[in-house]
């Protein structure tokens, strides 16, 4: 009926059957499973940026609710982002990314710091971030351990020929709010930095390494916790893993608000840092790293 159509949505079997299977209830069970945890995966979203001041994008301060869609000519905030609207016309894009996409800055939150802690622990299997500041990187997280599911700012591609270019090399022409177009002689192509835009693919790592972490169990171990962060999960295929996590395996949520859409065993609902804060006091870890923002 249609109770069971509206649980079936989480994906590896009903809210009754994962509660069921649910091993975490107080913040004390979050620890424990914490500390013997040895496959962490992660998916983050824009929410561990905002302590930066990275704008995120369904906030009421968030990226989207900042745009001027009348001087864009935008009927929706997301055709900023959409490769139909870009090719067509990539002004809007170039306006936007001038102002918050190339963030020059190298200081991470403390939530980017605890991820690489989780690395330094030997816990850490996967970062399925979503965000493209590729802080997870400077936060010194390594490459096999990431998947940019929405591609970074770091390389671009001409729409005509496919000449790449560093995103870097873009930055003069960005900052001034000019379209880069391609250095190839006769190519009259606009160049777009390789993140996912909508109605894009997102890259066959995404979904090679969900397979091998997540759904098949794959060569590589499988994941005993999933630790979601920072963001509203509404974007799929990202926001998907969080219903292919296997049944039995804990589910954490850390974010200001709570998920209407996926079962959680424990959401801490608050701000990411201080959730993390809390996390290492209580297991008596250190969370220092030389490019952490203090706290406020
Ligand atoms: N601590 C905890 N949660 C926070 C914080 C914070 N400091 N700041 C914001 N949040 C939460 C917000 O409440 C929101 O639920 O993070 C979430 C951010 O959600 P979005 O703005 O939708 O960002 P995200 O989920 O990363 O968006 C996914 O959408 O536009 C596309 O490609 C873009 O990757 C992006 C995707």
């Amino acid at each position: 009926g249609e109770d069971e159509g509206a649980f079936s949505r989480f994906g590896t079997g009903d809210v009754e059957s994962l509660a069921a299977h649910s091993k975490i209830h107080t913040f004390g069970d979050l620890l424990r499973e914490l500390e013997t945890a040895q496959n962490i995966v992660v998916l983050c979203g824009a929410g561990i940026s905002t302590s930066l001041g990275i704008p995120d994008f369904r906030s009421a301060d968030g990226l989207y609710k900042s745009l001027d869609l009348e001087s864009l000519g935008l009927s929706d905030p997301q055709e900023v982002f959409d490769l139909e609207v870009f090719d067509q016309d990539p002004t809007p894009f170039y306006r936007v990314a001038s102002k918050v996409m190339m963030p020059t800055q190298a200081l991470i939150s403390p939530t980017h710091a605890f991820l690489k802690l989780l690395q330094d622990k030997g816990k850490l299997l996967r970062i399925y971030t979503q965000n493209i500041d590729d802080l997870e990187h400077i936060a010194g997280i390594e490459e096999s351990k990431m998947v940019q599911c929405h591609g970074a700012f770091h390389m671009a591609t001409c729409r005509q020929c496919g000449a790449k270019v560093t995103c870097e090399s873009l930055r003069p022409e960005i900052v001034a709010g000019e379209i880069p177009m391609c250095r190839r002689k006769r190519c009259e192509g606009v160049i777009k930095p390789d993140i996912v835009f909508f109605g894009e693919a997102l890259p066959d790592r995404f979904r090679h390494m969900v397979r091998s972490d997540i759904i098949m169990g794959g060569p590589t171990p499988k994941v005993d916790l999933f630790l979601c962060l920072g963001t509203s999960l509404k974007v799929s295929p990202a926001c998907d893993i969080a219903k292919q996590v296997p049944l039995g395996v804990p589910r954490v949520y850390i974010n200001r608000e709570p998920s209407a859409r996926f079962y959680f065993d424990i959401s801490l609902c608050g701000e990411s840092d201080l959730a993390v804060q809390a996390i290492c006091e209580g297991m008596g870890w250190d969370l220092s790293h030389p490019q952490m923002k203090p706290m406020d």
